[in-house]
């Protein structure tokens, strides 16, 4: 009989929506050559290719100026953390994306962490270390969280943007997961004001990760600083991409598709949700609304026991990591004492394992 096996070490989009998607890519991606011609195979559009950066700047209410779009989100961070002045304290969620906080460091940023409730972060904490640690940037995840999959409640969001620019702190949102809500609802928009807050979202959790496209939004004081760093960096963005999602977008193809999206993911969230409150109730507090990850806590599971432990899960199939990584440096101690930690983000089949499908 074939063995059975679950893999938490990845979160990445669904094998099926990747090939439900094939026809339009390789439409769009013909259709953009054609159309675009030349201007989509020369370099230029440093900042990204005009057209997307209309519709993305149309969509938030801003000045397509401010709109960088660049080689998926990670890029845009990335460029964004590598334009601050040499090392910059960059405030980050006591678990977070651990990419973007390797990233950080390797640019020589110092990173300290804030502590997050299931509404987003303690406001009174967030306000004392703002005040006290005089951050460049503060770097968030409000929907749908990597690795807690929290969602910050309106009201917590705004207080953390109000906190921020009251203390000239750049309030950097990565809304990468913002449109992937499968409980029925859907997210609230934020609104960007000529001072922020700076948003970072990706097409590579709802299109594809292949194509690699994200973009940011900055304020228009940081346009020309932002622009030279990037073109001394990477020149131009992949630009036929860019040209394909711009028609995707405009035509209305992009919106079903994201309709499509939740309906394929939310029968796996549910399963996932009830398999974590069935099996694992106090070590996985939350409810999953969307996004790719939830996390777990093993209090039992110190840290001389995690190697065993991991060798345990792989060998019944399931394969898992611990998160420490993502775990802000000034925290790293009180998590050792809280046990093993792993992001567990629910993969397609992972999922279907869930749903008892497999
Ligand atoms: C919070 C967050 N931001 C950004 C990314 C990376 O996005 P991209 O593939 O667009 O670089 C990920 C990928 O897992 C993520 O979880």
């Amino acid at each position: 009989m074939e063995k059975k096996s679950v893999n938490f070490l990845r979160g990445v989009p669904a094998r099926e929506a990747l090939e439900k998607i094939i026809p339009a890519v390789s439409k769009g991606y013909e259709a953009a050559v054609l159309r675009y011609g030349t201007e989509v195979l020369q370099y230029g559009h440093f900042t990204g290719f005009k057209p997307l950066r209309e519709i993305i700047a149309g969509l938030h209410g801003v000045d397509a100026d401010r709109v960088v779009a660049g080689n998926g989100g990670l890029e845009v961070i990335s460029l964004f953390f590598k334009s601050l002045p040499k090392q910059s304290l960059i405030l980050v969620e006591e678990a977070s994306y651990d990419r973007v906080l390797l990233d950080a460091l390797r640019y020589g940023h110092r990173l300290a962490g804030v502590p997050l409730m299931s509404g987003g972060v303690d406001p009174d904490r967030f306000k004392e270390i703002v005040t006290r640690m005089k951050p460049a940037v503060f770097y968030g995840i409000p929907f749908h969280q990597n690795p807690f999959g929290i969602t910050y409640s309106r009201d917590n969001r705004r207080a953390v943007e109000e906190i921020c620019r009251e203390n000239n702190v750049v309030c950097l949102w990565d809304v990468c997961y913002q449109s992937l809500r499968y409980d029925g609802k859907t997210n609230e928009a934020i609104e960007v004001s000529d001072w922020g807050p700076v948003l970072a979202g990706s097409f590579t959790k709802t299109i594809s990760p292949g194509t690699k496209c994200g973009y940011m939004i900055v304020p228009k004081a940081y346009v020309t600083h932002f622009t030279q760093v990037i073109a001394n960096t990477r020149i131009n963005p992949n630009l036929p991409t860019q040209g394909f999602i711009a028609d995707f977008i405009q035509s209305g193809q992009y919106d079903a598709y994201l309709h499509d999206l939740t309906r394929l993911y939310r029968p796996r969230m549910e399963a996932l949700n009830h398999a974590l409150r069935t099996h694992f109730p106090e070590a996985s507090p939350h409810d999953v609304t969307g996004g790719f990850f939830a996390a777990l806590t093993f209090p039992d599971i110190s840290r001389e026991r995690e190697t065993a432990f991991i060798k345990s899960a792989l060998e019944k199939g399931v394969s898992i990591a611990p998160a420490w990584d993502a775990v802000a440096p000034d925290f790293r101690a009180d998590y050792e004492k809280m046990g093993f930690s792993s992001g567990l983000p629910f993969r397609p089949w992972t999922l279907k394992v869930l749903n008892g499908e497999f």
